[in-house]
Protein backbone atom coordinates (compact mmCIF):
# COMPACT_ATOMS: atom_id res chain seq x y z
CA UNK A 1 0.00 0.00 0.00
CA UNK A 2 1.39 3.20 -1.18
CA UNK A 3 1.24 5.62 1.48
CA UNK A 4 0.47 9.48 0.15
CA UNK A 5 1.04 13.15 1.76
CA UNK A 6 -1.61 15.75 0.90
CA UNK A 7 2.39 17.70 0.23
CA UNK A 8 3.32 15.61 -2.69
CA UNK A 9 4.09 17.34 -5.70
CA UNK A 10 1.35 15.67 -7.93
CA UNK A 11 -1.44 16.06 -5.57
CA UNK A 12 -0.55 19.45 -5.16
CA UNK A 13 -0.39 19.85 -8.63
CA UNK A 14 -3.90 18.23 -9.21
CA UNK A 15 -5.01 19.85 -6.50
CA UNK A 16 -4.09 23.38 -7.46
CA UNK A 17 -5.93 22.38 -11.24
CA UNK A 18 -9.05 21.83 -9.74
CA UNK A 19 -8.59 24.93 -7.69
CA UNK A 20 -7.92 26.77 -10.86
CA UNK A 21 -11.47 25.72 -12.52
CA UNK A 22 -13.16 25.73 -9.33
CA UNK A 23 -13.79 22.52 -8.53
CA UNK A 24 -11.28 22.59 -5.15
CA UNK A 25 -14.20 20.87 -3.56
CA UNK A 26 -13.56 17.59 -4.92
CA UNK A 27 -10.79 17.55 -2.07
CA UNK A 28 -12.93 18.60 0.75
CA UNK A 29 -12.65 15.34 2.56
CA UNK A 30 -9.00 14.32 1.28
CA UNK A 31 -8.06 14.74 5.27
CA UNK A 32 -10.31 12.19 6.86
CA UNK A 33 -9.41 10.39 3.56
CA UNK A 34 -7.06 7.04 4.24
CA UNK A 35 -4.08 5.95 2.07
CA UNK A 36 -6.64 4.43 -0.33
CA UNK A 37 -9.04 6.07 -0.62
CA UNK A 38 -6.46 9.04 -1.39
CA UNK A 39 -5.18 7.20 -3.92
CA UNK A 40 -8.59 6.09 -5.56
CA UNK A 41 -9.80 9.72 -5.52
CA UNK A 42 -6.62 11.10 -7.10
CA UNK A 43 -6.57 8.66 -9.67
CA UNK A 44 -9.80 9.16 -10.47
CA UNK A 45 -9.61 13.35 -10.16
CA UNK A 46 -5.61 12.82 -12.77
CA UNK A 47 -8.05 10.55 -15.19
CA UNK A 48 -10.53 13.92 -15.84
CA UNK A 49 -9.17 15.95 -18.59
CA UNK A 50 -10.92 18.93 -16.96
CA UNK A 51 -10.41 22.20 -18.98
CA UNK A 52 -11.87 20.28 -21.59
CA UNK A 53 -14.96 19.10 -19.78
CA UNK A 54 -14.80 22.61 -18.13
CA UNK A 55 -15.24 23.82 -20.69
CA UNK A 56 -17.94 21.49 -22.68
CA UNK A 57 -20.49 21.38 -19.55
CA UNK A 58 -20.17 25.36 -20.50
CA UNK A 59 -21.23 25.56 -23.36
CA UNK A 60 -24.44 22.94 -22.52
CA UNK A 61 -25.38 25.36 -20.62
CA UNK A 62 -25.44 28.51 -22.73
CA UNK A 63 -29.00 29.64 -24.68
CA UNK A 64 -29.44 28.00 -28.02
CA UNK A 65 -27.71 29.49 -31.19
CA UNK A 66 -30.55 31.32 -33.21
CA UNK A 67 -32.91 28.88 -34.84
CA UNK A 68 -31.08 26.85 -37.64
CA UNK A 69 -32.81 26.40 -40.70
CA UNK A 70 -34.82 23.35 -40.96
CA UNK A 71 -35.36 20.95 -43.87
CA UNK A 72 -36.42 17.73 -44.63
CA UNK A 73 -33.75 15.37 -45.35
CA UNK A 74 -33.27 13.64 -49.01
CA UNK A 75 -34.70 9.60 -48.07
CA UNK A 76 -34.21 6.48 -49.96
CA UNK A 77 -38.04 5.37 -49.44
CA UNK A 78 -39.31 1.99 -49.55
CA UNK A 79 -40.27 0.65 -52.72
CA UNK A 80 -44.25 0.72 -51.39
CA UNK A 81 -43.72 4.57 -50.55
CA UNK A 82 -42.60 5.24 -54.10
CA UNK A 83 -38.71 4.49 -53.58
CA UNK A 84 -37.72 2.57 -56.66
CA UNK A 85 -37.85 -1.01 -56.46
CA UNK A 86 -34.66 -1.65 -59.09
CA UNK A 87 -32.35 0.04 -56.51
CA UNK A 88 -33.42 -1.17 -53.83
CA UNK A 89 -32.33 -4.53 -55.40
CA UNK A 90 -29.49 -2.88 -56.95
CA UNK A 91 -28.71 -1.70 -53.12
CA UNK A 92 -29.10 -4.97 -51.87
CA UNK A 93 -26.35 -7.10 -53.97
CA UNK A 94 -24.02 -4.14 -53.17
CA UNK A 95 -24.44 -4.52 -49.79
CA UNK A 96 -24.11 -8.56 -50.08
CA UNK A 97 -21.26 -7.96 -51.82
CA UNK A 98 -19.37 -5.99 -49.27
CA UNK A 99 -20.33 -8.65 -46.69
CA UNK A 100 -18.72 -11.03 -48.84
CA UNK A 101 -15.51 -9.21 -49.52
CA UNK A 102 -15.06 -8.59 -45.27
CA UNK A 103 -15.12 -5.36 -45.61
CA UNK A 104 -17.83 -5.07 -42.42
CA UNK A 105 -17.89 -5.41 -39.13
CA UNK A 106 -20.77 -4.96 -36.58
CA UNK A 107 -21.07 -3.17 -33.83
CA UNK A 108 -23.51 -3.01 -30.78
CA UNK A 109 -23.48 -0.29 -28.38
CA UNK A 110 -24.32 -2.03 -24.83
CA UNK A 111 -22.94 0.38 -22.04
CA UNK A 112 -26.36 2.03 -21.20
CA UNK A 113 -27.83 2.23 -17.93
CA UNK A 114 -31.40 0.80 -18.93
CA UNK A 115 -32.88 2.71 -16.34
CA UNK A 116 -36.08 2.73 -17.64
CA UNK A 117 -36.47 -1.07 -18.05
CA UNK A 118 -35.72 -1.27 -14.65
CA UNK A 119 -34.02 -4.55 -15.43
CA UNK A 120 -30.77 -5.55 -12.76
CA UNK A 121 -28.44 -6.65 -15.38
CA UNK A 122 -27.38 -4.97 -18.73
CA UNK A 123 -30.29 -4.79 -21.07
CA UNK A 124 -28.12 -7.63 -23.70
CA UNK A 125 -29.35 -10.36 -21.21
CA UNK A 126 -32.47 -9.33 -21.01
CA UNK A 127 -35.05 -12.22 -21.89
CA UNK A 128 -36.75 -11.46 -25.14
CA UNK A 129 -37.05 -14.75 -27.05
CA UNK A 130 -40.98 -15.13 -27.44
CA UNK A 131 -40.82 -19.03 -26.27
CA UNK A 132 -37.28 -19.20 -25.40
CA UNK A 133 -36.77 -16.62 -23.73
CA UNK A 134 -32.94 -16.26 -25.06
CA UNK A 135 -31.46 -13.34 -24.21
CA UNK A 136 -30.88 -10.31 -26.39
CA UNK A 137 -27.64 -10.91 -27.03
CA UNK A 138 -27.90 -14.72 -28.06
CA UNK A 139 -30.79 -13.54 -30.58
CA UNK A 140 -28.39 -11.16 -32.36
CA UNK A 141 -25.45 -14.06 -32.21
CA UNK A 142 -27.70 -15.97 -33.27
CA UNK A 143 -28.32 -13.41 -36.59
CA UNK A 144 -24.37 -13.11 -36.70
CA UNK A 145 -23.44 -16.48 -37.17
CA UNK A 146 -26.37 -16.17 -39.91
CA UNK A 147 -24.78 -13.88 -41.55
CA UNK A 148 -20.96 -15.53 -41.64
CA UNK A 149 -22.93 -18.69 -43.19
CA UNK A 150 -24.29 -16.88 -46.03
CA UNK A 151 -21.54 -14.43 -46.87
CA UNK A 152 -18.61 -16.57 -45.89
CA UNK A 153 -17.36 -13.90 -44.19
CA UNK A 154 -15.93 -13.29 -40.34
CA UNK A 155 -17.71 -10.25 -39.78
CA UNK A 156 -16.68 -9.56 -36.48
CA UNK A 157 -18.73 -8.03 -33.30
CA UNK A 158 -17.63 -5.16 -31.56
CA UNK A 159 -19.72 -5.36 -28.06
CA UNK A 160 -19.67 -2.05 -26.56
CA UNK A 161 -20.07 -2.17 -22.92
CA UNK A 162 -19.92 0.56 -20.25
CA UNK A 163 -18.85 0.15 -16.37
CA UNK A 164 -21.82 -0.42 -14.91
CA UNK A 165 -22.16 -3.53 -17.96
CA UNK A 166 -18.66 -4.58 -18.82
CA UNK A 167 -18.19 -7.50 -16.22
CA UNK A 168 -21.64 -8.92 -16.14
CA UNK A 169 -22.31 -8.97 -20.11
CA UNK A 170 -18.23 -10.71 -20.05
CA UNK A 171 -19.68 -13.35 -17.88
CA UNK A 172 -22.40 -13.64 -19.89
CA UNK A 173 -20.63 -14.57 -23.38
CA UNK A 174 -18.39 -16.80 -21.53
CA UNK A 175 -21.03 -18.79 -19.87
CA UNK A 176 -23.14 -19.58 -23.09
CA UNK A 177 -19.24 -20.03 -24.75
CA UNK A 178 -19.74 -16.94 -27.29
CA UNK A 179 -23.09 -18.19 -28.39
CA UNK A 180 -21.59 -19.84 -30.86
CA UNK A 181 -19.04 -17.49 -32.01
CA UNK A 182 -15.77 -18.10 -32.69
CA UNK A 183 -14.07 -15.71 -29.27
CA UNK A 184 -12.10 -14.44 -31.78
CA UNK A 185 -14.12 -12.43 -33.76
CA UNK A 186 -15.63 -10.89 -30.37
CA UNK A 187 -14.02 -7.62 -29.61
CA UNK A 188 -15.31 -6.18 -26.08
CA UNK A 189 -14.41 -2.30 -25.63
CA UNK A 190 -15.55 -0.28 -22.43
CA UNK A 191 -16.74 3.21 -23.27
CA UNK A 192 -15.48 5.69 -20.99
CA UNK A 193 -17.19 7.90 -18.61
CA UNK A 194 -18.62 11.80 -17.63
CA UNK A 195 -18.85 13.14 -14.37
CA UNK A 196 -22.07 15.21 -13.67
CA UNK A 197 -22.01 18.61 -12.23
CA UNK A 198 -24.65 20.56 -9.78
CA UNK A 199 -26.43 23.25 -10.17
CA UNK A 200 -23.90 25.75 -9.38
CA UNK A 201 -21.33 23.93 -11.67
CA UNK A 202 -19.82 22.03 -9.17
CA UNK A 203 -18.48 18.44 -10.20
CA UNK A 204 -20.54 15.59 -7.59
CA UNK A 205 -19.04 13.47 -5.23
CA UNK A 206 -20.79 10.38 -4.40
CA UNK A 207 -19.03 9.11 -1.74
CA UNK A 208 -15.84 11.77 -0.11
CA UNK A 209 -13.47 9.92 -1.90
CA UNK A 210 -15.22 9.48 -5.59
CA UNK A 211 -16.63 11.58 -7.81
CA UNK A 212 -20.03 10.56 -9.56
CA UNK A 213 -19.45 9.30 -13.11
CA UNK A 214 -22.31 7.85 -15.58
CA UNK A 215 -21.42 6.35 -18.95
CA UNK A 216 -20.36 8.94 -21.98
CA UNK A 217 -23.62 8.29 -24.20
CA UNK A 218 -23.58 6.23 -27.24
CA UNK A 219 -21.25 9.13 -28.69
CA UNK A 220 -18.64 8.10 -26.65
CA UNK A 221 -18.64 4.74 -29.07
CA UNK A 222 -17.26 6.70 -31.82
CA UNK A 223 -13.97 7.58 -29.16
CA UNK A 224 -14.25 4.05 -27.44
CA UNK A 225 -13.66 2.46 -31.05
CA UNK A 226 -10.39 4.71 -31.06
CA UNK A 227 -8.82 4.35 -27.93
CA UNK A 228 -9.48 0.94 -27.45
CA UNK A 229 -7.51 -0.21 -30.54
CA UNK A 230 -11.31 -1.36 -32.04
CA UNK A 231 -10.79 0.53 -35.59
CA UNK A 232 -6.68 -0.71 -35.53
CA UNK A 233 -7.85 -4.62 -35.05
CA UNK A 234 -10.57 -3.33 -38.28
CA UNK A 235 -7.71 -1.76 -40.32
CA UNK A 236 -5.93 -5.41 -39.85
CA UNK A 237 -9.47 -7.10 -41.14
CA UNK A 238 -9.66 -5.61 -44.09
CA UNK A 239 -12.81 -3.36 -42.36
CA UNK A 240 -14.00 -0.29 -44.09
CA UNK A 241 -17.71 0.29 -42.79
CA UNK A 242 -18.95 -0.78 -39.52
CA UNK A 243 -22.70 -1.39 -39.34
CA UNK A 244 -23.68 0.12 -35.97
CA UNK A 245 -27.19 -0.98 -33.99
CA UNK A 246 -28.72 -0.57 -30.53
CA UNK A 247 -28.66 -3.76 -28.25
CA UNK A 248 -32.07 -2.99 -27.06
CA UNK A 249 -34.00 -3.33 -30.54
CA UNK A 250 -34.17 -7.33 -31.46
CA UNK A 251 -35.78 -6.61 -34.78
CA UNK A 252 -32.70 -4.92 -36.12
CA UNK A 253 -31.08 -6.78 -39.65
CA UNK A 254 -27.75 -7.07 -38.36
CA UNK A 255 -25.35 -5.77 -41.50
CA UNK A 256 -28.28 -5.02 -43.45
CA UNK A 257 -27.25 -5.03 -46.96
CA UNK A 258 -29.74 -2.70 -48.43
CA UNK A 259 -28.08 0.37 -45.46
CA UNK A 260 -24.54 -1.49 -46.77
CA UNK A 261 -25.56 -1.09 -50.64
CA UNK A 262 -27.00 2.12 -50.68
CA UNK A 263 -24.55 3.43 -48.09
CA UNK A 264 -21.50 2.55 -50.52
CA UNK A 265 -23.44 3.42 -53.53
CA UNK A 266 -23.83 7.60 -52.54
CA UNK A 267 -19.73 6.91 -51.61
CA UNK A 268 -21.40 8.43 -47.63
CA UNK A 269 -19.12 8.45 -44.50
CA UNK A 270 -22.06 7.98 -42.29
CA UNK A 271 -25.75 6.56 -43.36
CA UNK A 272 -28.98 5.85 -41.32
CA UNK A 273 -31.78 4.02 -41.11
CA UNK A 274 -35.11 5.94 -40.81
CA UNK A 275 -38.58 4.99 -39.95
CA UNK A 276 -41.34 6.72 -41.45
CA UNK A 277 -43.75 8.22 -38.29
CA UNK A 278 -47.20 8.04 -38.46
CA UNK A 279 -48.02 10.94 -36.55
CA UNK A 280 -47.11 13.75 -35.24
CA UNK A 281 -46.72 12.21 -31.78
CA UNK A 282 -44.62 9.63 -32.17
CA UNK A 283 -41.61 10.25 -29.63
CA UNK A 284 -38.55 9.95 -31.86
CA UNK A 285 -35.90 12.15 -32.70
CA UNK A 286 -35.99 12.92 -36.75
CA UNK A 287 -33.98 13.15 -39.55
CA UNK A 288 -33.73 16.78 -40.73
CA UNK A 289 -30.84 18.92 -42.90
CA UNK A 290 -29.60 21.27 -40.06
CA UNK A 291 -28.24 24.58 -42.16
CA UNK A 292 -27.66 22.35 -44.81
CA UNK A 293 -26.16 19.32 -43.16
CA UNK A 294 -27.42 15.76 -42.35
CA UNK A 295 -28.55 15.66 -38.40
CA UNK A 296 -30.89 14.79 -35.59
CA UNK A 297 -33.73 16.81 -34.32
CA UNK A 298 -34.90 15.35 -30.75
CA UNK A 299 -38.35 15.09 -30.05
CA UNK A 300 -38.11 17.27 -27.14
CA UNK A 301 -36.18 19.98 -29.98
CA UNK A 302 -38.50 20.09 -32.22
CA UNK A 303 -41.15 23.16 -31.99
CA UNK A 304 -44.94 22.51 -32.24
CA UNK A 305 -44.86 24.02 -35.95
CA UNK A 306 -42.12 21.80 -37.24
CA UNK A 307 -43.73 18.91 -35.56
CA UNK A 308 -47.04 19.25 -37.76
CA UNK A 309 -45.79 20.53 -40.41
CA UNK A 310 -47.06 19.11 -43.74
CA UNK A 311 -45.73 18.64 -47.61
CA UNK A 312 -48.80 19.37 -50.13
CA UNK A 313 -48.99 15.43 -50.88
CA UNK A 314 -50.72 16.07 -46.87
CA UNK A 315 -47.86 13.46 -45.51
CA UNK A 316 -45.37 14.71 -42.47
CA UNK A 317 -42.85 17.25 -43.85
CA UNK A 318 -40.16 15.48 -40.65
CA UNK A 319 -41.06 11.80 -40.88
CA UNK A 320 -38.28 10.34 -41.04
CA UNK A 321 -37.90 8.79 -37.45
CA UNK A 322 -34.32 7.89 -35.72
CA UNK A 323 -33.96 3.96 -35.35
CA UNK A 324 -30.78 4.39 -34.42
CA UNK A 325 -28.87 1.94 -37.02
CA UNK A 326 -25.95 3.37 -38.90
CA UNK A 327 -23.24 2.17 -41.41
CA UNK A 328 -20.23 4.13 -40.61
CA UNK A 329 -16.67 4.44 -42.22
CA UNK A 330 -14.17 3.50 -40.66
CA UNK A 331 -12.09 6.39 -41.57
CA UNK A 332 -15.02 8.85 -40.64
CA UNK A 333 -14.88 7.22 -37.84
CA UNK A 334 -11.40 7.50 -36.97
CA UNK A 335 -11.74 11.48 -38.02
CA UNK A 336 -14.70 12.06 -35.67
CA UNK A 337 -13.10 10.69 -32.75
CA UNK A 338 -9.93 12.52 -33.06
CA UNK A 339 -11.63 15.66 -32.98
CA UNK A 340 -14.44 14.83 -30.27
CA UNK A 341 -14.41 17.76 -28.32
CA UNK A 342 -16.02 19.44 -31.46
CA UNK A 343 -17.96 16.54 -33.61
CA UNK A 344 -19.38 15.46 -30.03
CA UNK A 345 -20.41 18.08 -27.96
CA UNK A 346 -21.73 17.13 -24.87
CA UNK A 347 -25.56 17.12 -23.87
CA UNK A 348 -26.46 17.87 -20.55
CA UNK A 349 -29.88 16.65 -18.27
CA UNK A 350 -31.02 17.34 -14.92
CA UNK A 351 -31.06 13.96 -13.09
CA UNK A 352 -31.16 12.93 -9.51
CA UNK A 353 -27.27 12.19 -8.62
CA UNK A 354 -26.65 10.26 -5.35
CA UNK A 355 -24.14 12.96 -4.08
CA UNK A 356 -22.51 13.49 -0.27
CA UNK A 357 -23.66 16.06 2.55
CA UNK A 358 -21.40 18.43 4.45
CA UNK A 359 -20.37 15.08 6.67
CA UNK A 360 -19.48 13.04 3.54
CA UNK A 361 -22.74 10.69 3.94
CA UNK A 362 -24.05 10.17 0.66
CA UNK A 363 -27.85 11.03 -0.36
CA UNK A 364 -30.59 10.09 -3.18
CA UNK A 365 -31.85 12.90 -3.86
CA UNK A 366 -36.05 13.36 -4.55
CA UNK A 367 -35.85 16.08 -6.78
CA UNK A 368 -33.00 16.46 -9.66
CA UNK A 369 -29.84 17.65 -8.32
CA UNK A 370 -27.68 17.84 -10.73
CA UNK A 371 -26.70 17.60 -14.71
CA UNK A 372 -25.57 14.10 -16.22
CA UNK A 373 -23.80 14.29 -19.22
CA UNK A 374 -23.56 12.36 -22.27
CA UNK A 375 -22.74 12.79 -25.91
CA UNK A 376 -24.81 11.42 -28.76
CA UNK A 377 -23.50 9.33 -31.94
CA UNK A 378 -25.82 11.22 -34.22
CA UNK A 379 -23.85 14.18 -33.71
CA UNK A 380 -21.34 12.81 -35.92
CA UNK A 381 -23.39 13.45 -38.99
CA UNK A 382 -22.81 16.95 -39.18
CA UNK A 383 -19.19 15.87 -39.94
CA UNK A 384 -20.34 13.49 -42.93
CA UNK A 385 -19.71 14.77 -46.44
CA UNK A 386 -22.51 12.64 -47.67
CA UNK A 387 -24.81 10.71 -45.50
CA UNK A 388 -27.41 8.69 -46.67
CA UNK A 389 -31.12 8.24 -44.91
CA UNK A 390 -32.87 4.43 -46.08
CA UNK A 391 -36.00 4.22 -44.95
CA UNK A 392 -36.94 1.01 -43.10
CA UNK A 393 -40.15 -1.03 -42.72
CA UNK A 394 -41.80 -0.57 -39.80
CA UNK A 395 -41.25 -3.86 -38.01
CA UNK A 396 -37.19 -3.48 -38.25
CA UNK A 397 -38.00 -1.45 -35.01
CA UNK A 398 -39.11 -2.42 -31.56
CA UNK A 399 -37.43 -1.32 -28.83
CA UNK A 400 -37.33 -2.30 -25.12
CA UNK A 401 -36.84 1.12 -23.46
CA UNK A 402 -39.62 0.88 -20.70
CA UNK A 403 -40.88 -1.30 -18.51
CA UNK A 404 -44.68 -1.49 -19.89
CA UNK A 405 -46.38 0.42 -22.34
CA UNK A 406 -45.42 1.38 -25.75
CA UNK A 407 -41.32 0.00 -26.67
CA UNK A 408 -41.48 -2.21 -23.58
CA UNK A 409 -40.49 -6.39 -23.64
CA UNK A 410 -44.32 -6.85 -24.09
CA UNK A 411 -44.30 -4.58 -27.57
CA UNK A 412 -41.12 -5.84 -28.35
CA UNK A 413 -41.63 -9.70 -28.03
CA UNK A 414 -45.31 -9.04 -29.75
CA UNK A 415 -43.33 -7.45 -32.75
CA UNK A 416 -41.10 -10.65 -32.87
CA UNK A 417 -43.41 -12.93 -32.55
CA UNK A 418 -45.28 -11.41 -35.60
CA UNK A 419 -42.46 -10.86 -37.95
CA UNK A 420 -41.94 -14.68 -37.49
CA UNK A 421 -45.36 -15.43 -38.60
CA UNK A 422 -45.05 -13.19 -41.23
CA UNK A 423 -41.88 -14.80 -42.72
CA UNK A 424 -43.83 -17.98 -42.15
CA UNK A 425 -46.48 -16.93 -44.59
CA UNK A 426 -44.09 -14.88 -46.99
CA UNK A 427 -42.92 -18.73 -47.07
CA UNK A 428 -45.86 -20.15 -48.47
CA UNK A 429 -46.42 -22.03 -45.17
CA UNK A 430 -49.70 -21.76 -42.95
CA UNK A 431 -48.52 -20.23 -39.51
CA UNK A 432 -49.73 -21.86 -36.44
CA UNK A 433 -52.61 -21.00 -34.58
CA UNK A 434 -53.08 -17.00 -34.04
CA UNK A 435 -53.54 -17.61 -30.31
CA UNK A 436 -49.51 -18.98 -30.02
CA UNK A 437 -46.31 -17.31 -29.46
CA UNK A 438 -43.51 -17.71 -32.18
CA UNK A 439 -39.83 -18.12 -32.04
CA UNK A 440 -37.60 -18.91 -35.21
CA UNK A 441 -33.41 -19.79 -34.39
CA UNK A 442 -32.53 -17.20 -36.97
CA UNK A 443 -29.07 -19.08 -36.63
CA UNK A 444 -30.71 -20.98 -38.84
CA UNK A 445 -33.38 -19.07 -40.89
CA UNK A 446 -32.82 -15.51 -41.26
CA UNK A 447 -36.19 -14.95 -43.28
CA UNK A 448 -38.54 -15.92 -45.42
CA UNK A 449 -36.24 -17.26 -48.09
CA UNK A 450 -34.29 -19.81 -46.02
CA UNK A 451 -36.98 -21.03 -44.91
CA UNK A 452 -38.01 -21.57 -48.52
CA UNK A 453 -35.18 -23.35 -48.88
CA UNK A 454 -35.48 -25.85 -46.04
CA UNK A 455 -38.44 -26.94 -48.29
CA UNK A 456 -40.58 -27.81 -45.65
CA UNK A 457 -44.22 -29.15 -45.86
CA UNK A 458 -45.61 -27.86 -42.16
CA UNK A 459 -43.87 -25.80 -39.74
CA UNK A 460 -43.63 -28.77 -37.45
CA UNK A 461 -41.17 -30.19 -39.31
CA UNK A 462 -38.68 -27.78 -38.05
CA UNK A 463 -38.96 -28.49 -34.48
CA UNK A 464 -35.48 -27.49 -33.51
CA UNK A 465 -35.89 -24.02 -35.46
CA UNK A 466 -39.31 -23.38 -35.16
CA UNK A 467 -40.36 -22.70 -31.56
CA UNK A 468 -44.47 -22.08 -30.72
CA UNK A 469 -46.08 -22.05 -27.90
CA UNK A 470 -50.02 -21.24 -27.05
CA UNK A 471 -50.41 -18.28 -24.66
CA UNK A 472 -53.59 -16.41 -23.96
CA UNK A 473 -51.38 -13.27 -24.19
CA UNK A 474 -50.20 -14.50 -28.07
P1 LIG B 1 -30.83 4.73 -24.33
O1 LIG B 1 -30.58 6.14 -24.61
O2 LIG B 1 -32.17 4.19 -24.64
O3 LIG B 1 -30.43 4.44 -22.83
O4 LIG B 1 -29.73 3.90 -25.08
P2 LIG B 1 -30.50 3.13 -21.97
O5 LIG B 1 -29.34 3.13 -21.07
O6 LIG B 1 -30.64 1.87 -22.78
O7 LIG B 1 -31.84 3.30 -21.16
P3 LIG B 1 -32.29 4.46 -20.15
O8 LIG B 1 -32.34 5.74 -20.95
O9 LIG B 1 -31.31 4.50 -19.01
O10 LIG B 1 -33.64 3.99 -19.73
C1 LIG B 1 -29.83 3.53 -26.40
C2 LIG B 1 -28.70 2.56 -26.69
O11 LIG B 1 -27.47 3.18 -26.45
C3 LIG B 1 -26.72 2.41 -25.53
C4 LIG B 1 -27.72 1.59 -24.76
O12 LIG B 1 -27.11 0.44 -24.23
C5 LIG B 1 -28.73 1.28 -25.85
O13 LIG B 1 -28.27 0.22 -26.68
N1 LIG B 1 -25.97 3.32 -24.65
C6 LIG B 1 -26.58 4.38 -24.07
C7 LIG B 1 -24.65 3.04 -24.42
O14 LIG B 1 -24.09 2.05 -24.94
N2 LIG B 1 -23.96 3.86 -23.59
C8 LIG B 1 -24.52 4.93 -23.00
O15 LIG B 1 -23.81 5.65 -22.27
C9 LIG B 1 -25.86 5.21 -23.26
Amino acid sequence: MVSQSPTRPDIRELRERFEAHGQGHVFRFWDGLDADARHRLEAQAASLDLPALVRGFRATQEPLAATASLEPPEVEALPEHGGDAARHREARERGEAALAEGRVAVMVVAGGQGSRLGFSGPKGLFPIGPVSDRMLFALQAQKIRRLRERTGAAIPWYVMTSGATDAATRRAFEADKYFGLPPGDVFFLRQGMLPSFDFDGKLILEQPDRIFENPDGHGGSLTALLSSGALDDMRERGITTIFYYQVDNPLAILGDPILLGFHHGAGAQASCKSLRKETPEEKVGVFARIDGRIGVVEYTEITDEQRNARGADGALRFSAGNTAIHAFEVDFVRHVAAEAERRLPLHASAKKIRQVDEHGTPHDPSEPNGFKLERFVFDALSAADRVCVVEAPRDEYSPVKNATGADSPATSRRALSDQYRRWITEAGLSPPASDHWIEIDESRIGGPDDLRTLGLEQVGDAPDSILTRPGDDA
